[in-house]
């Protein structure tokens, strides 16, 4: 556990699948967290709240607002998704130009952790270790805006002008997946399955580091506060699993039988294609943030599943006193997430 956070901490993106739980992280260790997003969602509640599209504000609106909420740290965890080199350019890339505006025009700067991706590195051979000196060759439009994103916040912080950092984080799993990831689709499949029937699925023959999304948030709350050498850090699990294996711990969460999966031979498309081996080097990470990773895929996936499936009958949930119920939280991702505007996100990924 890293030490308490004192000052305020802006959340952009605070209602997204990493979002939420890098709010919950903060306001965890006692900052008092604005998350900021175009649409509120019950996700952010707890937090106060500005609905803003960060693209559409000027710098100096941006600025006006950071220095009247008295912000110290923007941890920028935005997406945007989209067909064309503009429509993912939008969010992912216009967003951070308008940040870094913004934080140039202020007299005392917050500190920006920014999110950024694994697959900024692009295909790499199987069995590399994805470390932070091996040079970047994106292929997808997606990361190819990202990594854009990324060097201009490194090239800022370089030349002096900004303080922060770029986590450039592998795929997650853990509670509340995005509805249309791979594992988030599966688990409400299976949750959906009629009894004995299952699931034919499509398994990519491909190794990758999955992360628990809360260690990654916890990562996020120690760059916030690391006075470090180096803007750049990669976080991951630091092992190259199987789908077939997540899959597989996946299918023992949910307590059905492993014949409840049906392989079906095929390509799998989304934000991770043509990624067939990730495993990350995160001794980085360990170094300057004094990070690891805390939660092993059974329990990202015993976590995940309790946030997809059934709710219990109204009896047992009247006597739980949950707040955390799934009925909860499965009526909040949904319709928000299916309204994607500029930036496209109607999308399908990882
Ligand atoms: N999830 C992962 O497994 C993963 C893995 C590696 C890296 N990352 C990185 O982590 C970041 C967050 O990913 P995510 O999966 O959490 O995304 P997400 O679930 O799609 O959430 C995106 C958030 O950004 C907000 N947003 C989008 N455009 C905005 C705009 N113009 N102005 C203000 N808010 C805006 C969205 O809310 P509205 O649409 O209501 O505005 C939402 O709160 C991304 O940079 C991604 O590359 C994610």
């Amino acid at each position: 556990m890293s030490a308490p956070v004192a000052g305020a901490v802006a959340v952009l993106g605070g209602t997204g699948c990493m979002g939420r739980h890098i709010c919950a992280a903060f306001a965890g260790r006692g900052a008092r967290v604005v998350a900021v997003s175009r649409r509120r969602t019950p996700v952010v509640d707890a937090y106060r709240f500005l609905p803003m599209d960060v693209v559409q504000c000027t710098a100096e609106e941006l600025a006006a607002v950071l220095t009247a909420e008295r912000v110290d740290t923007v941890v920028n965890a935005t997406l945007g998704w989209g067909r064309t080199e503009e429509e993912m350019g939008y969010t992912n890339v216009r967003l951070v130009e308008r940040l870094l505006d913004a934080a140039r025009s202020m007299a005392h700067p917050p500190r920006l952790v920014h999110l950024g991706t694994i697959h900024e590195y692009g295909p790499v051979s199987h069995g590399t270790l994805i470390d932070e000196g091996l040079p970047p060759r994106p292929q997808t439009l997606y990361a190819r805006a990202k990594l854009t994103a990324s060097r201009m916040v490194l090239d800022a912080v370089r030349a002096g002008l900004l303080d922060g950092i770029v986590l450039r984080v592998t795929n997650t799993i853990g509670p509340y997946p995005a509805p249309e990831s791979f594992f988030g689709a599966l688990a409400a499949r299976l949750r959906d399955v009629a009894a004995g029937e299952g699931v034919e699925l499509t398994v990519a023959d491909a190794r990758r580091d999955y992360v628990d999304v809360r260690d990654a948030a916890d990562a996020v709350v120690r760059a916030a506060r690391s006075p470090l050498a180096d803007p750049l850090v990669n976080l991951g699990r630091g092992e190259a699993l199987h789908i077939r294996e997540l899959v597989d711990a996946l299918v023992r969460a949910t307590g059905l039988p492993p014949e409840s999966i049906r392989e079906r031979p095929g390509d799998v498309a989304g934000r991770s294609a043509g990624a067939d081996w990730i495993r990350v080097d995160n001794s980085r990470a360990g170094r300057l943030l004094g990070w690891r990773p805390r939660y092993d895929v059974d329990a990202s996936m015993r976590d995940l599943w309790d946030t997809v499936r059934p709710a219990p009958p109204m009896s047992s949930r009247a006597s739980s006193g949950s707040p955390n119920s799934a009925t909860t939280v499965l009526c909040e991702v949904d319709p928000a997430r299916r309204r994607r505007s500029p930036g496209g996100d109607g999308r399908r990924r990882r």
